[in-house]
């Protein structure tokens, strides 16, 4: 039964909107109380200090984050409803960004399975499991557009496309929030970080991000629209410097774009302490002045900070700022707890949630593992393995037994006791007839330590084949953990050549958090999956895929460079006035010491690694064939304000059932500014049986064609496009189409 204050109570028994009953519980609140509203306070392992009780009673505290202990939210939430004067209840906040106890994938690799569906079920599960917890608002979805695989953090992202982290991150805002947000098993998203964090300099987190405008709103913002649009109920700002102004203090962002253009009407949080960094950053001399900026930029509540307890009074005594600024700030963030249905239903009864880690819940972990992992390579077929024609197989590498890295960076909660990994899965897949022996060989994947080298090339010697399972440890991704050099670590390459050395069938399973620069194991390997950090169920996917139980079919959300001095490379580049094509372009060891300045082309290159990436956005191999044929246009011409209808014939050459991820790109040809040479527009997830083709048609509209011009005001224009349908951003197929001016 939950205890109400009495003013509370009839409100909520009212008919009154929840516009009305922020007004009126707005209209009793004193100063203090305000400011607590706008006061996020971490609780973390010191769980009810006085300091958090008498804060939470005298209503100088709105939010708590970092507590995951259902008996401790519940008592917060009674101080907070029964002792403080007017019964504000608590939101409560946790990073759950890609599972709470069961763990999906990490983002990045949800973002390779390039499904909505999967994806939103995935923070479905997560939601319902944090809301046993009392856990009501996550910190997630991360939606920085991340064009920079030495970025910690792309592991939280959707990857480097603004349309594919629009998608997903629209799903992810569904899965957590559902369709009701006052119900128990749903909690409010947080759009992060509000923006450009992914771009920061040269991948080093918390660096200085420099994005033109232009290109801010072209590419970075999209993703955070499209969640605004999908009603997400918080944003929270970046760490990061954005064009010399902090985006914690970013009036540009967070009034001009986020409510005036965009009309958002939920609240924004900052980061960390992110609004006392300012003065770190440089802009501010005092804490007073930090509390200043984030205010009057538009940022609501401080997260774990006290700038704004002991500043906002003072300056509203000063005349600095208007108590409409703050009434703002308010209304927003108690209309997120109505909406919330905190003030009905303040208390968590976790025996009426469905129970941790559930069939259920472990079920959507393995399919979106399944459907996350990329077959990057597959040289004669070696997979699938089949269990009948291998007498035994040897297991090597720091990665196939690791049930607390297999989870990935951000799980706070995540539990590896529910881990299954890819040696126990294996094993339990290929019984008694297939012998295996498992060899750790390195500590670490950072470990250089080759010791255990010759044990791992006689039991590779003894075998029929080889998986290796190689890549990063979780702590090698995520944040503040950046990496300039994103090759295998350790001696993990030396590892593959001599197993190499055996003659033996080799298959690398890459567990990683980041793309990685493979280009030093791609040809001493005869396949490799990229599994990304599964999750949970990582150890079965891994190995249904493995054994053709089920055919890969995830696709690269994000471009593999061949090596690190190629980024950024992502595939929607601008074409330059010199673009390169293979005749323009010479490898540093092919230029003719006779005529060297003759041996080069002048055009967008590196000498030393082409312009190609070693794997392109959208890639991924299936153990099927897919044929793409017939590309066509439902007309060659189209007005403004008309739709067209791009279409093509896919057939399943093979005798395996699959699925095929069907990409659409388009280019601008002309533009008021320059376009992309190509811009995903489009996918679709389709099963194909063996021999069956389909037809696959995508609808766009010219306003899906829009992009933000010289001006930075949305248009779009008419002028020729050209359409491909395929597998990747390299597909070849084409059509074209005109948009005309309308009547
Ligand atoms: C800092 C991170 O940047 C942010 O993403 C996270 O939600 C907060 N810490 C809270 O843990």
């Amino acid at each position: 039964m939950v205890v109400i204050n009495s003013s509370i109570a009839e409100e909520s028994v009212s008919e009154d909107t929840i516009e009305q009953r922020v007004h009126a519980l707005l209209g009793q609140m004193t100063l203090a109380e305000k400011i607590g509203q706008m006061s996020q306070v971490n609780v973390g392992d010191s769980y009810i200090h006085d300091y958090l009780a008498d804060g939470i009673r005298s209503g100088r505290v709105g939010s708590v984050l970092n507590v995951v202990d259902v008996a401790v939210t519940n008592e917060l939430q009674r101080i907070a409803i029964e002792e403080s004067r007017l019964g504000i209840p608590l939101v409560v906040g946790r990073d759950v960004i890609h599972g709470f106890k069961t763990v999906m994938p990490i983002p990045l690799g949800q973002a390779a399975t390039w499904n909505p569906i999967i994806v939103r079920e995935g923070a479905r599960v997560a939601a319902r499991e944090a809301a046993t917890t009392g856990v009501n608002w996550t910190f997630a979805p991360m939606i920085d557009v991340s064009r920079d695989p030495r970025w910690g953090r792309i592991a939280e992202s959707l990857g480097e496309d603004p349309y594919l982290a629009s998608v997903l991150g629209v799903a992810m805002v569904e899965g957590f929030q559902g369709e009701d947000l006052s119900a128990a098993d749903t909690i409010a998203a947080c759009a992060k970080h509000f923006a450009g964090y992914g771009a920061a300099e040269s991948g080093r987190d918390y660096a200085t991000t420099n994005i033109p405008e232009n290109e801010l709103r072209n590419v970075y913002l999209p993703p955070f629209k499209a969640a605004v649009d999908a009603g997400v109920t918080t944003l929270m700002t970046s760490f990061s410097d954005v064009d010399g102004v902090p985006a914690t203090a970013n009036r540009f962002l967070l009034r001009q774009v986020l409510r005036d253009e965009w009309g958002f009407e939920g609240f924004v949080v900052s980061d960390w302490d992110s609004i006392r960094q300012l003065q770190i950053h440089g802009l501010t001399a005092d804490d007073r002045e930090s509390a200043f900026e984030a205010v009057v930029a538009g940022v609501d509540m401080e997260m774990h900070g006290d700038a704004y307890t002991n500043n906002l009074a003072k300056l509203l005594e000063d005349g600095r700022i208007d108590l409409d600024l703050i009434d703002d700030a308010v209304a927003r963030i108690l209309r997120v707890k109505f909406e919330l249905g905190l003030f009905e239903r303040p208390y968590t009864d976790p025996v009426a949630l469905p129970p941790i880690a559930n069939d259920e819940a472990l079920a959507t972990a393995k399919q979106a593992a399944l459907q996350s992992v990329v077959m990057l390579t597959n040289e004669h077929h070696v997979l699938p393995l089949e269990v009948r024609k291998l007498g035994s197989i040897a297991l090597i590498g720091p990665l196939a037994d690791a049930p607390y890295e297999q989870l990935g960076t951000w799980i706070f909660d995540g539990d590896p006791q529910y881990s299954v990994t890819p040696l126990e899965a294996i094993r339990r897949l290929v019984g008694d007839e297939t012998e295996l022996t498992y060899l750790r060989a390195l500590k670490t994947s950072r470990s250089r330590d080759t010791a255990a080298f010759d044990e791992a090339v006689a039991n590779a010697n003894a075998a029929d084949a080889v998986i290796l399972f190689l890549g990063e440890e979780s702590i090698l991704s995520g944040e503040a953990h950046s990496r300039a050099d994103i090759s295998l670590p350790g001696a993990q390459a030396e590892l593959v050549k001599r197993i190499r050395q055996t003659g033996k069938p080799v298959v690398a399973v890459i567990l990683a958090g980041r793309p990685l620069t493979l280009s030093n194991i791609v040809d001493h390997v005869d396949a490799i999956l990229f599994a990304w950090h599964p999750g949970t169920m990582g150890g079965p996917a891994i190995a249904d895929i493995l054994f053709g139980v089920e055919s890969p079919s995830g696709k690269l959300p994000a471009t593999f460079p061949r090596m690190v001095g190629q980024i950024p490379i992502y595939y929607s580049q601008k074409n330059t006035g010199k673009p390169p094509s293979p005749d323009t372009v010479v490898h540093i060891d092919d230029i003719d010491p006779h005529a060297p300045q003759l041996s080069t082309g002048m055009s967008a290159f590196h000498l030393d690694a082409g312009y190609t990436p070693l794997f392109p956005f959208g890639h991924g191999l299936s153990y099927a064939y897919f044929d793409y044929q017939d590309i066509r246009a439902s007309a060659s011409e189209i007005r403004l304000g008309e739709s067209i209808r791009i279409s093509v014939d896919v057939t399943n050459t093979s005798d395996i059932a699959a699925d095929e991820i069907v990409q659409l790109y388009i280019r601008d040809l002309v533009g008021n500014v320059t376009r992309p040479v190509r811009e995903l527009k489009g996918f679709k997830r389709v099963h194909l049986a063996p021999g069956q083709q389909i037809t696959v048609d995508f609808q766009l509209h010219t306003d899906d064609l829009a992009f933000y011009g010289r001006d930075n005001t949305l248009i779009t224009e008419p002028g020729d496009f050209h359409a491909w349908i395929g597998g990747s951003s390299a597909a070849d197929l084409r059509t074209g189409f005109r948009v005309l001016a309308s009547d």
